[in-house]
């Protein structure tokens, strides 16, 4: 269900906010709500929670995907998750660069490249996310630096026939209730085709590329038909079936 394909894609990142108790009736009442004809869905739980929201979501169209993960197979990393983990378990996609894990977690341009790479080893899709902090919008880099975490998170192209997601999230729109204006989202959703067109060749127009921070219900129609949008990437608003159903429909209409 996260392969290139011509519908939409909405991804919940749950973040440290769903409990395993929580994720049964929560997944139920997305898979009931979300226009799975129109668009594609996935929820990215905690790790802790996994196992349940697979079960919970075995034999519908919701993927479930993890928000990280460790590039080595296996070995002494107290605390880490492996790739081959997740695989094992049916885990389809993982959530990688998210800026929160950059900040506050200190991961590099060159250990995102290693995740992507992990991986595509792995079968996983990586939903590599990219953005520019408000003091690089400030300075007027922001392109600069969305081009730079593209060409860095795909040194390695991955096997042919195999795609990436990639999701557009400046830093200063993440939880914070401030949006770029459609326009800007086109603009840089342009640059980060430029940078993958020269990865991956014409093959790049498969991928899609999503749009994430302060997404809502109310707001989902304006920033997601902007053209170039292929998606949203929901945090907050992904916590309620009812908000992440209103943000698919407005992304995929009827
Ligand atoms: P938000 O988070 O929708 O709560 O702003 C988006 C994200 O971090 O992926």
């Amino acid at each position: 269900m996260i392969e290139p394909a011509g519908k939409p894609l909405v991804v919940g990142n749950w973040k440290m906010n769903v409990v395993e108790s929580r994720v049964p009736s929560l997944v139920a009442e997305i898979v009931d709500r979300l226009p799975f004809a129109r668009v594609d869905a996935a929820v990215a739980p905690a790790f802790p929670c996994l196992r349940a929201a697979l079960d919970a979501a075995a034999g519908t169209p919701l993927g479930v995907g993890a928000q990280t993960m460790h590039w080595d197979d296996s070995g002494a990393f107290t605390g880490e998750v492996a790739p081959g983990m997740l695989a094992e378990m049916g885990v389809r996609f993982v959530i990688l660069g998210h800026s929160e894990r950059r900040t506050l977690f200190g991961e590099t341009d060159d250990d995102v490249a290693r995740k992507v790479a992990a991986a595509f080893r792995h079968g996983l899709v990586p939903i590599v996310c990219v953005g520019e902090t408000e003091a690089e919008r400030g300075a007027g880099t922001s392109h600069a630096v969305i081009q730079r975490q593209v060409r860095a998170a795909f040194s390695t192209r991955g096997p042919a026939g195999r795609f990436p997601v990639v999701a557009y999230e400046p830093v200063w729109a993440i939880g914070t209730g401030r949006t770029p204006q459609p326009g800007e989202i086109t603009d840089a959703h342009r640059e980060i085709q430029d940078a993958l067109t020269d990865r991956f060749g014409t093959e790049a127009s498969g991928i899609r590329i999503l749009y994430g921070g302060s997404v809502t219900a109310g707001n989902a129609a304006q920033l997601l038909r902007a053209p170039g949008v292929d998606g949203a990437l929901v945090g907050g608003a992904s916590l309620l079936a009812g908000t992440f159903a209103s943000i698919a429909e407005a992304v995929a209409p009827c």
